[in-house]
């Protein structure tokens, strides 16, 4: 009985030690994957800005826009998944104003199982720039962090976008 009790409390002992030696480690982990997640999201943030001017058509704040483009949807109330999103970013929607993004996209079945010759004239326009996977999913990623599901942008989401030395964000002021 006695034997048992003890071997018992030396696997104790062996986790607790076990448990201290790995938590830090567990730790600089976390800490190292919410810093590659912070810069994802920024590059995201340039393609959605610069490189692809998602913005554009649906506003630095993704709340959407008439006119250039058609009527771009506002991604702050969109019900995409963030797959189904970037489907969308690839592939642009047919029959809109909507670009895509995959330097392939209709060159093969890969979106919604159309050739461009099939689409004929519901062919979505090409993007300003194309992207890599890597670029779409910062640009989802970022949409989802800073956009998705969020309501009116506010002064300082203006300003976290276009920097401090800019007039842009003055009419938002309160
Ligand atoms: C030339 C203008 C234009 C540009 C540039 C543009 N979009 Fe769009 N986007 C549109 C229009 C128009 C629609 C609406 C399509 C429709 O009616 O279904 C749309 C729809 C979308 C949708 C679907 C939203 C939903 O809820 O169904 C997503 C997601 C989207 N855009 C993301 C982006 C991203 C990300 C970029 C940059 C990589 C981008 N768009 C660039 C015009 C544009």
């Amino acid at each position: 009985m006695k034997a048992v009790m003890k071997d018992r409390s030396i696997r104790l002992a062996v986790a607790l030690a076990a448990g201290a030696l790995f938590a830090p480690v567990h730790a600089l982990a976390q800490a190292q994957s919410s810093a590659e997640e912070a810069r994802l999201i920024e590059f995201g943030k340039e393609i959605f800005k610069s490189k692809a001017v998602c913005q554009y058509c649906h506003k630095w704040d993704a709340s959407g826009d008439q006119g250039y483009g058609g009527n771009a949807l506002s991604l702050r109330a969109t019900q995409l998944t963030p797959e189904q999103m970037t489907e969308v970013v690839k592939c642009g929607r047919p029959g809109t104003g909507m670009p895509y993004h995959d330097r392939f996209a209709y060159t093969d079945k890969r979106c919604y199982g159309y050739t461009r010759e099939e689409m004929g004239k519901d062919m979505p326009p090409a993007g300003n720039d194309f992207l890599s996977n890597r670029e779409v999913d910062a640009v989802v990623k970022y949409l989802f962090a800073k956009d998705v599901g969020k309501g009116p942008a506010t002064y300082e989401d203006c300003v976290d976008f276009w920097g401090k030395d800019t007039k842009q964000c003055d009419p938002m002021k309160k």
